[in-house]
């Protein structure tokens, strides 16, 4: 046969409905104008502006030199495991066997993937706070499971209230997906609202997967971690991570803790861990040996590293909030992450048109609420991890873009 006589590939069924029910991410198409634009500032990316302390980059050089450049053990290199053990028990009181409990996974990202995957059934309902981190929504998707959002409000600073969260309890809900501080909003939860989700959770026998990759980046409200609560070590898996505290999103490198065997709670009979790995193990193999590396020298020895970068975001957050609300753009005080989420609606435009707008006449990138959920309408997310100078002029820019649209 010739290639002439090959029949071209044509089904309508090509593409795998799950995949194709997942939105594109909200972010992308702003990324893609911004690419092809001279003198952006951008205050849309989620990531550090810095980059990754010198003495990170220079353990995993080293490991390189010394000859660690095969996978590692699927759960991640001992030394590793045993770091963030150590690390959360100091922080938070709340231990893992690093033998059995740890997974180090290639970033919140894939624990994310590793959570929904293990834990969900087909039709599994999953509550989680509107607006949402761009990757949930599809996280669940792709498991099979069905996102329920739970809304929240900028009157309560977009914290999740626990009598909400069990209005949407159904006999098909299996997990709460929760990432306090809160990607886009940077609103953090007390232990007081914590507490009354854990109550939810337990008297629904339901699952928590608690995204903590913000949990360093916090200004004046410190952060609870939601598996040191009493009774939720059991049914929570934690996920954290290096890429935003520590500057190292490219290194792709996280971890997620689970119990080992849960009993009593949804998962007795199940150990949530070892069904992460599974997965894991077949689709990753194991996370990037350099960035496993870098990553343990910065648990061992890069909490200055931390605490500079923290007390930078803060002077920011400080600069960007005011400067919302004396351009009359109402913003609530984020108590964590680096993200401020003001409402435009005085300016009449959609959080959308706001967006585009605002980047085509005065070449400053926000992204559009909507893209994180429905109750993320009529405002828009600014990434405060940019230069105090740059916030500088995208403040000045957005006030002379506000003065023009005022409606
Ligand atoms: C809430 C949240 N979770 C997870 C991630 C992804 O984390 P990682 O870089 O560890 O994959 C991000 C990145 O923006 C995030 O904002």
């Amino acid at each position: 046969m010739c290639a002439d006589d090959v029949p071209p590939l044509a089904r309508p069924d090509l593409l795998s409905r799950r995949v194709q029910a997942i939105p594109a991410s909200g972010i992308r198409r702003f990324f893609e104008l911004i690419a092809n634009m001279e003198g952006v500032i951008s205050l849309g990316v989620g990531e550090p502006d810095c980059v990754t302390p010198r003495r990170f980059t220079d353990a995993a050089v080293r490991a390189l030199a010394d000859g660690q450049t095969h996978d590692t053990s699927n759960y991640g290199i001992p030394e590793l495991r045993q770091a963030v053990s150590d690390h959360l028990d100091r922080l938070y009181g709340v231990r893992y066997d690093p033998a059995s409990e740890i997974l180090i996974t290639t970033g919140v990202s894939e624990g994310l993937l590793l959570a929904t995957h293990a834990t969900l059934d087909s039709g599994d309902e999953v509550l989680c706070p509107d607006p949402y981190y761009v990757a949930y929504l599809p996280c669940v998707a792709l498991a099979g499971g069905v996102f329920v959002p739970v809304p929240t409000d900028p009157e309560n600073d977009f914290r999740v209230r626990a009598e909400d969260v069990e209005a949407h309890v159904t006999p098909r809900t299996k997990a709460i997906l929760i990432g306090y501080p809160a990607n886009p909003t940077g609103a953090s939860m007390t232990r007081d609202d914590l507490l009354a989700l854990a109550d939810v959770a337990a008297r629904h026998n339901l699952v928590v997967i608690s995204d903590e990759i913000y949990d360093r980046l916090t200004y004046g409200l410190p952060h609870t971690c939601f598996a040191s609560l009493p009774g939720m070590r059991e049914r929570t898996i934690l996920l954290g991570g290096f890429s935003k505290a520590y500057a190292m999103t490219g290194w792709r490198v996280g971890w997620a803790c689970a119990p080992a065997s849960a009993g009593g709670g949804p998962a007795s009979g199940g150990d949530i861990l070892e069904a992460m790995m599974k997965v894991h193990q077949y689709i990753i193999m194991s996370a990037p040996t350099p960035s496993q590396y870098a990553a343990l020298e910065a648990l061992r020895n890069g909490e200055d590293e931390v605490q500079t970068m923290v007390a930078e975001y803060d002077r920011r957050r400080r600069l960007i909030v005011d400067g919302f609300n004396r351009l009359g753009l109402t913003c609530f005080e984020p108590r964590g992450a680096f993200y401020a989420f003001p409402s435009v609606r005085s300016t009449g435009l959609s959080d959308h048109d706001f967006a585009e707008r605002l980047l085509l006449e005065e070449k400053v990138a926000v992204v559009p609420g909507s893209a994180f959920g429905q109750c993320g309408v009529g405002h828009v997310r600014a990434c405060y991890a940019a230069p105090y100078e740059q916030i500088e002029e995208a403040l000045e820019r957005i006030g002379r873009f506000v003065g023009r649209h005022r409606s």
